[in-house]
């Protein structure tokens, strides 16, 4: 049994989507409230002091918040339909180590800083990484305050609706000045350590990566009524698209491609859309080579449209190079487990946006299927209790004296 388990099944009902399984809790909504309410209580339950910063991020200090902390934790939001461990584990793992360290009569001699990031992945305002983004100042607030989720609510009306000043959402050097270094511990997304026969690795590097919305005009009109020589079907350029995806990051050695959205407009199985919009998430090792799958892809879809009636309009909804991860923290994270391996990652985490400004590492708890971002993602009890304990001993090290 692992200490994190307890603190995960806490959770398990909360933001549980009865519709597609899994979990949808999304940034701001009812879900995450309740996340970030049973996460301050946790903290403060272990004499941790709890502030939100301007961007709706939650730190939960042991020790006089000051510079030179030593900062843990991940995220509770999920994707649509998502794992329960995809975020949460990093942070009830944090908890856990706290528990950990007490118990063994620590005394930090830098502070220790619990982290929870808003919205990490997007689920709402499709920008992931939101709140590490807007801390660290790679994503422009005015731009931000302006998202809209898919019912329409701006950002700037959601975290309004959290008791948060909208005004105050940007760039926040005095937080992040306080940061020594921080090390997100997450469920591996790959079958990495499966292979290698590991519970726990440090990470490497991110794929370079970013989100493109393709949304195809076309002329909605009657499914029945409209003669096939008469139609400009936006749905037709999008079938086209899907499959240029697959071509375009086949030809990329490494690259991914995949579109998980595809919302026609209005959305009636007899009515021929007016517009469909598409997802594209793409990655590659390095930037020109994600720029040049996402080039590909939108040659064929502009194409597919014009030979269809339709046109194409493309706009870019974030973007992140390729991250390789401080190389010294890196060596004294492995080194205080004993040395565990390395490995690089396919997928996204606010520990890449902090590591353009602070000195960062991830832990990865081995995932026996490599399955994630679905309600089939899982680490075993005993691969979570040696991330607990691997995570308290680098705590450990970095904050003693
Ligand atoms: C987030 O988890 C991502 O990699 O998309
Ligand atoms: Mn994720
Ligand atoms: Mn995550
Ligand atoms: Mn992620």
């Amino acid at each position: 049994m692992s200490r994190a388990v307890p603190l995960l099944d806490a959770l398990a009902d909360v933001g549980a989507d009865r519709v597609r399984g899994g979990y949808s809790r999304h940034g701001f909504d009812r879900a995450d409230h309740t996340l970030r309410e049973w996460f301050t209580g946790e903290a403060e339950a272990r004499g941790l002091d709890v502030d939100v910063d301007r961007n709706g991020n939650l730190w939960a200090w042991w020790g006089t918040p000051g510079p030179g902390a030593v900062v843990t934790g991940s995220h509770l939001d999920s994707v649509p339909g998502g794992g329960a461990f995809d975020g949460p584990l990093g942070v009830v793992s944090a908890l856990a180590a706290v528990d950990v360290l007490r118990a063994r009569g620590f005394d930090p001699a830098k502070p220790v800083v619990l982290v929870v990031f808003a919205e990490e992945e997007g689920g709402r305002f499709g920008v992931p990484c939101l709140g590490s983004r807007l801390l660290a100042g790679t994503l422009d607030a005015e731009h931000a305050r302006a998202l809209r989720d898919p019912d329409g609510v701006t950002l700037a009306e959601a975290v309004r609706a959290t008791g948060l000043d909208p005004a105050t959402l940007g760039r926040d050097d005095e937080s992040l000045a306080r940061v020594g270094c921080f090390v997100e511990l997450h469920v591996e997304q790959g079958r990495g350590l499966v292979d290698l026969g590991a519970p726990v690795g440090v990470a490497e590097s991110i794929l370079a990566h970013g989100r493109w919305r393709l949304t195809l005009h076309g002329e909605g009109n009657h499914a029945g009524a409209t003669a096939l020589a008469d139609r400009a079907d936006p749905m037709l350029p999008a079938a086209s698209l899907v499959l240029a995806a697959r071509r375009a990051a086949a030809s990329v050695p490494g690259a991914r491609a995949t579109v998980g959205r595809l919302v026609p407009t209005p959305g009636g199985t007899n009515v021929i859309p007016s517009t469909v919009d598409a997802w594209l998430d793409a990655r590659a090792s390095d930037g020109p080579g994600t720029r040049r799958v996402v080039e590909d892809v939108v040659a064929a879809a502009r194409e597919a449209a014009e030979a269809e009636g339709c046109t194409l309009s493309v706009r870019e909804e974030s973007y992140g190079g390729t991250v390789t991860f401080d190389a010294g923290l890196r060596e004294v994270v492995s080194g205080a487990l004993g040395g565990v391996p390395a490995l690089p990652t396919g997928a996204g985490h606010d520990a890449g946006v902090l590591a353009a400004r602070v000195p960062t590492a991830m832990l990865f708890v081995r995932n026996p299927t490599g399955v994630s971002h679905a309600p089939a993602e899982h680490a075993e009890a005993d691969d979570c209790e040696a991330g607990v304990t691997a995570l308290a001993r680098v705590l450990a090290h970095l904050a003693g004296s």
